[in-house]
């Protein structure tokens, strides 16, 4: 039995308008946590606090924003000091061949999914370090390891992700700074919506037919980890769908 309480802790969850961002600060305000719930959609964070009087401090936040999160820490108000961070923010755009990509997609799903989470976690680390218990949760994706036709960056970065987060657990060994990457596979979030820039019925054909991971099935998996006692960790944990599985490898015959 897990002990799945987090009464006395606070968690600064990235992207957490929408999909398993939202789910995770939804399951740990049920567990007693406080949230700092920073997106960029500040009506929907508005609409998380307004729900949980007084433990959610709505942070409006582009993690792009380098200089923002620069100053973040500081800007905090008194108690929400988070001593668990999900970085989750994050998106795919676009799924076409590489010999075709547009450069400004690649380069937002670069400064989002990488700089935006490395900037973040840099702000918070010296006072994680600090701290008798802390958690850094990062969301990668089985994109990461498993590759698909058109994964190309947005696989990338979440290799990086994953990669980034070992790393971390080497430079942390001393500290009690779990460090954490959960490796989802299909969801159904906006993460299609936002992927086929707002062409629903593309997004919709994702998840037809399929019983997808929702954001609070990633959301549990988080809250299991963070419950375990603090001298577990668990470095890297894949989660998918039944119906998901990876491919044989493919093979082109012929003359092409
Ligand atoms: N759904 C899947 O199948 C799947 C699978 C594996 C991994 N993942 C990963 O899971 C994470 C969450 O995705 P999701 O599926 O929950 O998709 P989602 O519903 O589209 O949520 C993405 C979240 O990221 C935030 N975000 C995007 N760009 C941002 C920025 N520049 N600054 C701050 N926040 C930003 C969005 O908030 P705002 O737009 O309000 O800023 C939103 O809250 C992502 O890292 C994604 O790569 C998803």
């Amino acid at each position: 039995m897990t002990d799945k309480s987090f009464e006395g802790r606070c968690a600064l969850v990235t992207g957490a308008t929408s999909g398993i961002g939202r789910a995770t600060a939804e399951r740990l305000l049920a567990g007693g946590a406080k949230v700092v719930a920073a997106g960029r959609r500040t009506d929907r964070l508005e609409g998380l606090a307004a729900g949980h009087e007084g433990r959610v401090y709505p942070l409006t936040l582009d993690v792009t924003d380098a200089k923002a999160v620069a100053t973040l820490p500081a800007a905090l108000p008194k108690g929400f000091a988070p001593d668990i961070l999900v970085n989750n923010a994050g998106l795919a755009l676009g799924l076409g061949g590489a010999d075709e990509a547009d450069l400004d997609q690649w380069d937002r799903m670069i400064d989002t999914n990488i700089r935006g989470l490395v900037h973040v976690t840099r702000a918070f680390l010296p006072q994680l370090k600090a701290l008798p218990r802390a958690d850094v949760v990062n969301i990668g994706s089985i994109a990461g390891t498993y590759p698909y036709p058109g994964g190309n960056v947005y696989g990338g970065t979440k290799a990086f992700v994953r990669q980034f987060s070992l790393n971390l657990r080497a430079d942390l060994l001393g500290s009690k700074v779990r460090v954490a990457c959960v490796e989802p596979g299909m969801a159904d979030t906006e993460f299609s919506s936002v992927r086929f820039s707002g062409d629903e019925r593309k997004a919709a054909k994702v998840y037809e037919g399929v019983e997808a991971l929702t954001g609070e099935d990633i959301a549990e998996v988080i809250a299991n980890l963070l419950a375990l006692p603090p001298h577990v960790v668990v470095n890297r944990v894949e989660v998918m769908p039944v119906q998901q599985a990876s491919g044989p490898l493919s093979v082109s015959r012929g003359e092409g």
